[in-house]
């Protein structure tokens, strides 16, 4: 019997790792040839970002890279998950590759591979050149063939000691987040864009898992989807009605596509204002759901959906995305200094629930799981040890109840980083990091962390 406390016992050559992604933590948004994301000019509207900061330095691994990989080597991590910048590797976004930013990627995957960590790349993690955006961003069809270009230019460089590709990081928030709420880049509100966005952003996963295959064959590709239980707040009709619309638009709006080839049934009459699904063509569905070698799952929290119109304090942000459900509070679940309810529950339905729905679901990794506290406090983080060991018993039941082949965790993250619209308030890291002066120390839970791993190596 394990204790909440410790690891429990995974599936053989289980991976254990670490995530981060390019704009929260590299900094040096000017330097060697890198050009503008969509991020690097959303953070500089008032208002954007809760503490009016941006990414411009973050924890300048651009610089410190060597600091991060030290990290990861003395934790006895077998993987790290990082993003590569679009706009560092092809500042316009097509046409032109700017070499120096490649060699950046260089030196940190031959940095990982002479110390036995396995790099696990994501090609986007939000951060889109803004010349893209200008043309368009991710409402134009283009916008996924350039994708697919830049994802062949990468694995042409990286693609001979990294083996495993993530093409998107939870293409819910770029679409629906982005181009619907607005509270992500780029910050607009629009029910038809969001929509043709999220196909699109959909389209250039599957065009980039063909690049990626042509370029390097053998290499295993996979896409990171943030899944979310939505459970209605209460037993009436209309809250489960309330829950099953938030489920089509958070979870099934990709897992149906990519696992099944197909929008799930109802998925079209959920934005009353879109009419015209032009944007959507022959041939799309089976390029989104060609198989692949894996599926990424970002697992934070569950939705307690109750039917009512989205709120929106800010009257500018008037939403596209109110599809008449409002997440609430449930009693009795305890919440992260963010509010989002901790459930570890919820990654075992996230997981068997993806069993259940898709025959021959590829094999699985939680590429995201985390805690933010909000306390400047760089050693204890009870908290913090506490909910991976949870997630982690909820992984383990889920692996030995249904038939699934899981084969790894990440925690998010490696180091405290830049949380997008709030700034640097939250910390998620297992190490803090001194914002002012860029260092990196270890909390109890990196510690704690760290001898479970040693115990397990010992043990073989
Ligand atoms: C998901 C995103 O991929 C990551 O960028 C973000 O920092 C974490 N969730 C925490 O919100």
């Amino acid at each position: 019997m394990t204790t909440p406390w410790e690891l429990p016992r995974m599936p053989a050559g289980f991976i254990w790792g670490a995530a981060t992604a390019a704009y929260q933590i590299e900094g040096a948004v000017a330097e060697d040839g890198r050009g503008e994301s969509i991020w690097d000019t959303f953070c500089r509207r008032p208002g954007a970002v809760a503490d009016a900061t941006s990414g411009a330095v973050a924890c300048d691994s651009y610089h410190r890279w060597r600091d991060d990989v030290r990290l990861l080597d003395d934790l006895g991590l077998d993987a790290y998950r990082f993003s590569v910048a679009w706009p560092r590797v092809m500042p316009a976004g097509r046409g032109t590759v700017n070499r120096a930013g490649l060699d950046y990627y260089d030196r940190l995957v031959d940095a990982l591979c002479e110390r036995g960590i396995r790099p696990f790349v994501t090609l986007y993690h939000w951060d889109l050149p803004q010349a893209l955006e200008d043309a368009g961003g991710w409402r134009v069809r283009d916008t996924a063939e350039h994708f697919a270009d830049y994802a062949g230019v990468v694995a042409s460089r990286l693609g001979d000691r990294v083996r495993d590709w993530i093409t998107l990081n939870e293409p819910y928030c770029s679409s629906i987040v982005g181009y619907a709420e607005g509270r992500h880049a780029p910050g607009v509100t629009e029910g038809h864009g969001a929509l043709a966005a999220a196909h699109h952003l959909l389209v250039g996963h599957g065009r980039a898992v063909a690049a990626l295959r042509a370029t390097r064959p053998g290499t295993r590709v996979g896409i990171t989807l943030n899944l979310s239980p939505a459970v209605p707040a209460s037993d009436t009709a209309a809250d489960r009605a309330a829950a099953k619309r938030m489920d089509l638009m958070v979870n099934r709006q990709f897992t149906d596509p990519v696992l099944g080839g197909a929008y799930p049934e109802g998925f079209d009459r959920l934005y009353a204002g879109v009419s015209d699904l032009s944007f959507r063509r022959a041939g799309d569905l089976e390029l989104i759901g060609a198989p692949l070698d894996f599926l990424g799952v970002n697992y934070y929290y569950r939705i307690h959906a109750a039917d009512a119109p989205y709120e929106q304090p800010d009257p500018a942000l008037r939403s596209a995305y109110d599809i008449g459900v409002r997440s609430v509070p449930r009693d009795g679940v305890p919440v992260t200094d963010l509010g989002w309810p901790i459930e570890p529950h919820g990654l075992y339905e996230t997981l068997t629930g993806l069993v259940g729905r898709y025959p021959g679901l590829p094999p699985v990794y939680v590429t995201e799981n985390g805690v933010a506290q909000l306390r400047e406090d760089p050693g204890a983080d009870p908290e913090r040890i506490h909910f991976i060991a949870e997630h982690l018993a909820a992984a383990a039941r889920a692996a030995a109840d249904a038939p699934l082949d899981l084969r790894g965790y990440f925690y998010w993250s490696l180091i405290d980083n830049f949380e997008w619209a709030r700034g640097y308030g939250p910390r998620f890291g297992l190490a803090h990091v001194d914002y002012p002066t860029g260092t990196r120390t270890p909390r109890a839970s990196y510690h704690w962390l760290r001898e479970r791993l040693s115990d397990r190596a010992a043990a073989g």
